[in-house]
């Protein structure tokens, strides 16, 4: 084991000076903000289909400021919260944004949040050096949300792409009866074997990574690469002007294993009724450990929808027609959980699971 620490260190002090010497380019979060001013999108855009949004950035009570955008229907009321939970690497108000257009446009108000260090918000570029403080600093932020005059007694529902997959179910295990459900795009429950470091690169992480826990040098396939199906996608993936272009942190690489970990071991805790979405060729989060859960969980209303020959981004990386059949599932899904009637859907002819005895759809 040692001659294997002690060639690690070398390579991380060897980086450390390349890596200082040469910033990365969006560390701050006024870079980030800077990037982002020319996608923002004005009010008439919203208005034009039929979408109310705000914009705002806000001190949590860590004093850490954080990004966080709602888009409401702007005629007539929301008939539930949807509370969205991003991946990693990734922020509310990119490629969500038009997924968030479409649930305000069938009747939902939807929130999302740039966790620390993503985003807009305040915090070192994708360093997460705790994975249940973006938990509790997005429990805060939706709990501040679902307590508004407007909202209140309003179902509320959670929505985890990927790691923010973890975050949901980790919010739902803290709260536990409050919430009517979650859709789980893709979650992050394992970091499936294709992108997960080698085992004893994973054993040097984890004994290592409190020495320089913010260098970004953890051998990782990439991302972008692996999770969009259509290449013009994933030019679009890589355009996210908050995209993290490196290696992970090794702080973040060891926390997410370590939340993976903790959500596989303890599947059971799931209570919460939830609609669990995955690609059947996902090579970034296992569909294996979606069934798992599917299995284990405790939740009495569940549904799983395996989508045949679908990658990781759902809704982002897929052919527009498969994206569409992922947006009708879930916009079903959540109004029949919703108390009230089935929202104007563009598409006809779904029918879903029956919710006692939920099936695996294949398409
Ligand atoms: C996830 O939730 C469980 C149960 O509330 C808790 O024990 C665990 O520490 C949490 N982990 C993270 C990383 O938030
Ligand atoms: C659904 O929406 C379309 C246009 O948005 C409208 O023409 C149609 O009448 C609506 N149908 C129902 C049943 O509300």
């Amino acid at each position: 084991m040692w001659p294997f620490i002690v060639a690690f260190c070398c390579i991380a002090l060897s980086s450390v000076v390349v890596v200082s010497r040469r910033r990365l380019a969006l560390d701050h979060h006024d870079d980030r903000r800077r990037a982002m001013l020319p996608f923002k999108k004005d009010a008439e855009y919203y208005l034009r289909k039929g979408v109310r949004v705000t914009e705002k950035f806000f001190f949590n009570s860590r004093g850490i400021e954080q990004f966080t955008k709602e888009w409401v229907p702007a005629n007539g009321e929301a008939s539930a919260v949807v509370c969205y939970c991003h991946g990693y690497g990734d922020q509310c108000n990119y490629f969500f944004d038009a997924t968030a257009v479409e649930l305000a446009q069938a009747g939902y108000a939807v929130v999302g949040v740039d966790y620390e260090g993503h985003g807009q918000s305040q915090g070192l570029h994708c360093y997460i050096p705790k994975f249940s403080v973006i938990v509790e600093d997005t429990r805060e932020y939706f709990q501040s949300v679902r307590a508004r005059p407007e909202f209140a007694g309003k179902p509320g529902f959670l929505y985890g792409e990927s790691m923010g997959g973890a975050v949901a179910i980790n919010v739902s295990r803290a709260e536990q009866g409050k919430w009517d459900g979650m859709i789980l795009v893709a979650p992050m429950c394992k970091i499936a074997d294709k992108i997960r470091p080698p085992w004893i690169i994973q054993e040097l992480l984890r004994r290592t990574a409190f020495l320089v826990p913010t260098l970004p040098i953890v051998p990782a396939e990439d991302i972008a690469e692996n999770a969009f199906k259509l290449p013009e996608k994933r030019a679009e993936g890589k355009a996210n002007p908050t995209a993290f272009l490196h290696k992970p942190r090794l702080g973040t690489a060891v926390q997410l294993l370590l939340v993976s970990e903790d959500i596989e071991k303890h599947l059971d805790e799931v209570t919460t009724p939830f609609l669990l979405m995955h690609g059947a060729a996902d090579l970034v989060t296992d569909p294996e450990v979606s069934k798992a859960l599917y299995e284990r969980s405790s939740s009495k209303d569940k549904t799983f929808k395996l989508y045949e020959g679908m990658w990781h981004a759902l809704t982002e990386g897929e052919p527009s027609e498969n994206v569409a059949i992922v947006m009708r599932d879930i916009i079903t899904w959540l109004s029949e959980r919703s108390g009230k009637k089935a929202a104007n859907l563009s598409t006809t002819g779904s029918e879903v699971s029956d919710t006692e005895s939920a099936v695996i759809d294949s398409i």
